[in-house]
């Protein structure tokens, strides 16, 4: 006797089997189990990974008992201590003139000075990037900012513009700068990885970032250890990123000036 075709169903159709059936949704169900297990560690890794960038230390007295890459990140310097950075002084210490020679800017560049302090070399770039160009002066502290903004706009510099940042971000446009200037703040930067992630979102590509920090090789530099940075150093904690190591300026009497640019 011929079995009757149930309504709707096709000649192709085949007959239903219930073994196989069970078997389809067996597999059905493992590959859901599956997928919910990748999802899970793949979560549980993120915060691991967070956790193995940074790793906790005894404090020193100079720095924030956080360690990254080899080295314990510094403290941040207080807007307490603004006056230093303005000191009389500190052009002939620094010799400023010849950081700025080897910044090579040009007119109508976009320029951010990240951990811009008082706004001291802000307001030395500014005329410079004339006419069309501009400073993002970039600080974490509110009162830097206003201390930036007050001493940019006494100088009549409106090229100048402030931005609060956060600890971990630089909050700038992304693709819309030129040159990054970190000029003695990279070391206590609370969070160097992420920070660096977002200066290189601003960047535009074949983009400039610029590390000038006291050479940790010299031991007659007058600055506390923690505040140093080795040129070495500072080129293994860039490797991380795409960036191409240009050049290092070793004329600067305390400072050493390191060159990468954005590759891509
Ligand atoms: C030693 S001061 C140098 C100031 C300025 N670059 C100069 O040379 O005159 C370091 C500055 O970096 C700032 N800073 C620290 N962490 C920062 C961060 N995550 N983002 C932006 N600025 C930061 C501090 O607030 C401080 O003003």
């Amino acid at each position: 006797m011929r079995r009757q075709r149930p309504r709707g169903a096709t000649a192709l159709a085949p007959q239903r089997n219930p073994a196989v059936a069970a078997m389809k949704a067996l597999a059905f169900w493992r590959w859901i189990l599956l997928a919910c297990l990748l999802a899970t560690s793949a979560a549980l890794a993120q915060p691991a990974a967070l956790a193995q960038r940074y790793s906790p230390a005894p404090a020193s007295a100079d720095g924030i008992g956080k360690r990254y890459m080899g080295r314990e990140i510094a403290a941040v310097m207080g807007w307490q201590g603004a006056a230093w950075l303005e000191r009389e002084d500190r052009e002939r210490e620094e010799r400023t003139d010849l950081l700025l020679a080897a910044l090579a800017l040009r007119p109508g560049m976009v320029v951010a000075d990240i951990g811009a302090g008082t706004g001291y070399l802000s307001r030395r770039m500014a005329p410079t990037v004339m006419p069309g160009g501009k400073v993002w002066a970039v600080d974490v502290q509110p009162e830097m900012i206003s201390l930036l903004q007050a001493s940019a706009k006494s100088s009549g510099l409106t090229q100048i513009e402030a931005r609060l940042s956060s600890a971990d971000d630089v909050k700038l446009p992304a693709a819309s700068v030129d040159l990054a200037v970190m000029v003695d703040v990279y070391h206590e930067l609370a969070y160097p990885y992420e920070v660096m992630a977002s200066v290189l979102k601003a960047l535009k590509p074949g983009g400039r970032v610029v590390f000038v920090e006291y050479k940790a090789e010299d031991p007659r530099v007058p600055i506390k250890p923690l505040h140093k940075m080795s040129e070495a150093q500072i080129k293994r904690e860039a490797a991380v990123f795409p960036l191409e190591w240009e050049r290092t300026v070793s004329t600067l009497p305390w400072q050493h000036v390191v060159v990468f640019r954005k590759q891509g």
